[in-house]
């Protein structure tokens, strides 16, 4: 029932506002829109067996320009059969809702709404991009690993600026894992085996099955495995090449991993630094974080700072007595300055839930720009879309814009700038 209540709880309804009431100072530079993905299961038949991440997506988006909040809009996607409900992103000038493993995305026009199935990433196997895609900020090639119940490899598809697959790679595995996210350099494709995986078309931990990582030349070629302590890997941070090595910062969290309960482990920060030789795992943060992101500009390239979302209650002294110790979703953001080693900790009200907040850059330097996300405040039993200066993380946000509607706690999304 957990997931079906409080900021889990669907949304019923679609909404659309104008002109949105804002506390502070949108600034004027941000000229774009903001979409969050995530599941929303209305109508669910019985509320007890209901499993995170299942039922229909819903977006949620407002519009910026000229430092005013135009519009926020939620709409379903409109796909029958399967839920494209875990992120957002634009590619080949067109906006897609993007679902698990290998299935196709939905097509958005400019205002949320389906336009329908897509076939962005289709290949002659029937995968097309996955859920975590990628962008080569250098060329603007979409970099996909897919996966399919059933299947025993996986694929890494490469898509051109036009949308076309160029590259379609396919990854022999021992049976079809849970790869809900990978890793991409400037050369090299990481990809991970662990527990989490498919019995027939059943996802579940499988005690005993080895955990790997392998790399791989983005030209496809030989997989280099090297077997790592059995963990959960849930988000990639960032990658890039290091000499011979291949850095990867990464969410991760001892099993067993339920699918069907991802607020009961606990997700720490960890950076792999592969040799060609071993894999050593070594931990940045111990405190519960997950939704890492970065200034995309240095997707595949060395990174200094990443920010991610607390997923408990941690280091917050105002902490409400009795909060889930499970509760997925906290009140802080991070931000971690993998140079100087420290982190910084945005923290929201105390009843305040807060998710994935993506970085948009304005300038020249790694964290000249600006956070934005979603949070719920409960007490309006509706969100605002923030926006933190990331060079003053912990100062007071640079705007709250207050959204008519709840935003239900969720998955990823991104920042579509006007061209
Ligand atoms: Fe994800």
């Amino acid at each position: 029932m957990r997931y079906l209540e409080g900021h889990f709880a669907p949304v019923e309804v679609e909404v659309t506002a104008y002109d949105l009431p804002v506390t502070g100072r949108i600034p004027a530079e941000l000229g774009g829109r903001y979409v969050r993905n995530g599941p929303n299961p209305v109508g669910v038949e019985d509320p007890g067996t209901h499993v995170w991440g299942m039922g229909q997506g819903m977006v949620h988006g407002v519009r910026l320009r000229d430092g005013r909040a135009e519009w926020y809009r939620n709409r379903f996607v409109r796909v029958p059969g399967y839920a494209p409900m875990v992120h957002v992103i634009e590619h080949a000038g067109q906006i897609f809702a993007m679902a698990e493993g290998g299935l196709p995305p939905a097509l958005l026009d400019d205002e949320l709404n389906t336009v329908g199935f897509c076939r962005l990433g289709a290949t002659a196997e029937g995968f097309t991009a996955g859920a975590h895609s990628k962008h080569d900020p250098r060329t603007g090639e979409l970099h996909s690993l897919s996966y399919m119940a059933g299947r025993d490899f996986v694929q890494y598809i490469v898509t051109d600026t036009a949308g076309a697959v160029v590259r379609a790679v396919p990854i022999a595995m021992t049976r079809t894992p849970f790869l809900h996210d990978f890793a991409l350099t400037g050369d090299h494709v990481v990809l991970w085996d662990t527990p989490l995986g498919f019995d027939g078309f059943d996802c579940r931990w499988l005690p005993g099955h080895p955990t790997r990582v392998g790399v791989m030349p983005r030209t496809g070629g030989e997989v280099r495995w090297h077997d790592i302590d059995p963990v959960h890997v849930s988000h990639t941070l960032n990658a890039y090449d290091d000499g011979d090595s291949v850095v990867v910062d990464l969410v991760t969290a001892r099993g067993p991993f339920d699918p069907a309960d991802p607020g009961a482990i606990r997700p720490v920060l960890d950076r792999w630094t592969i040799t060609t030789d071993e894999a050593q795992q070594q931990r940045i943060d111990d405190r519960p974080q997950d939704f890492p992101r970065i200034n995309d500009a240095y997707a595949g390239h060395p990174h200094r700072y990443g920010y991610s979302a607390a997923t408990a209650l941690y280091g917050i002294p105002f902490a409400p007595e009795g909060a889930a110790p499970d509760a997925a979703f906290s009140n802080a953001l991070v931000k971690h300055d993998f140079q100087r080693c420290t982190a910084e900790v945005h923290a929201f009200g105390a009843e305040e839930t807060v998710g994935e907040a993506v970085f948009v850059a304005t300038g020249s330097g790694e964290d000249e720009g600006y956070l934005l996300t979603y949070v719920h405040d409960p007490h309006r039993n509706a969100a605002d879309l923030v926006v933190l200066a990331a060079r003053d993380f912990t100062g007071e946000p640079i705007a709250r814009i207050h959204l008519p509607a709840r935003v239900p706690l969720g998955l990823h999304g991104n920042w579509l700038p006007d061209h």
